[in-house]
């Protein structure tokens, strides 16, 4: 029986830091509400030449040098992400170039949103699992600044830019125990960015209502815990680390009291980057492994609700 474990992870967020008290100049609101309502203080935007493919290679390189693994020995490369550079190639198949990977390995894109993170996880470890390979790697990007209509001051404070990379090894033990994975597209109207390809519009910006979101998140989030640790022989006192997508504090702080943690046990990122969509919860894991918090053997549950409405969790033990 095969199993995958992470062997390394990487971040990078773009050199430009924008405060609340930027926004404060662009939009009616305050830091004070902005802190409030969702513990954001500041977030990266990226250069107008910076692209998402860029973004996943920096976090990627660190990755591959932080597990001391040879590039042409990565089998697979699944990129989440919302905010390609293109329609295609993928900004996995960009990405693969830019590591100047020229092994064959399969390489594509998952767009799952906040949740696209877990998803490639997922699609990730399956695959490892099946014994059909032993090294990839899995990266969650979004840019997000290019999506942001900056006059909408209930979307604009809430987002930033990033990408984050975790690389998975084949192993003999868990590794990651378990993935799930949900989706219910009525709810697709709650949060979109309603202009594409075959239906463009003249409102390329993330639209949400906010409330319904926020309800719908907490709840996911609270069912899920139980549903991800059911057959694995682990219980909810086992958790050490809730790495959680990092959308709004008060999300997670809802979490953190149903599952009886405490904050001290959450890798918080959210006031540091805001939302980084797929990005968030691969930079707060490299976070929380770079500093030294999580240690081997530790159990961390990594959860996440996005557009579509997608969900999902992972479980894993570092
Ligand atoms: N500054 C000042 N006031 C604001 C701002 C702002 N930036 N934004 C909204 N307000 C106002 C509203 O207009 C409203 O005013 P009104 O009462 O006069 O109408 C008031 O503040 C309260 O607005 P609410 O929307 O009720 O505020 P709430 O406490 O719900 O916070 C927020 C809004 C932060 C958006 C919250 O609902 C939230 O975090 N939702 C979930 C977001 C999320 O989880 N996304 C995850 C997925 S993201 C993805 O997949 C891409």
């Amino acid at each position: 029986m095969y199993y995958s474990r992470i062997i390394g992870s990487g971040g990078y967020l773009p050199e430009r830091v924008m405060s609340n008290a930027e926004l404060e100049a662009l939009v009616d609101t305050s830091d004070e509400w902005i802190q409030a309502r969702t513990g954001i203080r500041k977030r990266h935007i990226a250069r107008e030449d910076e692209t998402t493919s860029e973004m996943c290679y920096y976090a990627a390189r660190r990755a591959i040098e932080c597990a001391g693994v040879a590039p042409d020995s990565i089998e697979l490369i699944v990129v989440a992400t919302s905010t390609p550079d293109l329609i295609y190639p993928s900004s996995a198949c960009l990405l693969q170039r830019r590591l100047g990977i020229r092994n064959g390995a399969p390489a594509f894109d998952v767009q799952a949103v906040c949740s696209g993170f877990i998803y490639a996880l997922s699609i990730t470890d399956q695959y490892i699992r099946a014994g059909a390979m032993q090294r990839a790697l899995v990266v969650g990007a979004d840019m997000n600044s290019r999506i942001l209509d900056w006059r909408d001051r209930t979307t604009c404070v809430l987002f930033g830019d990033g990408a984050g990379a975790a690389l998975l090894e084949r192993s003999d033990s868990p590794g990651i125990y378990k993935t799930l994975l949900h989706a219910d597209g009525s709810y697709s109207d709650h949060l979109q960015v309603p202009s594409g390809v075959s239906k463009p519009s003249a409102d390329p910006f993330i639209r949400m209502r906010g409330n319904e979101v926020f309800k719908f998140a907490v709840q996911a989030m609270d069912e899920i815990v139980g549903e991800t640790l059911a057959d694995t022989g682990l219980q909810q006192q086992d958790i050490d680390w809730l790495v959680p997508h990092q959308a709004n504090q008060r999300i997670i702080a809802a979490t953190v009291k149903k599952l009886g943690m405490s904050m001290d046990q959450v890798i918080l990122t959210v006031g540091e980057h805001g939302n980084t969509s797929a990005a968030s919860i691969p930079l707060a894991l490299d976070a929380g492994l770079r500093d030294g918090r999580i240690k081997q053997g530790d159990i961390i549950l990594m959860e996440a609700v996005g557009g579509g409405f997608t969900w999902g969790s992972a479980l894993v033990r570092y």
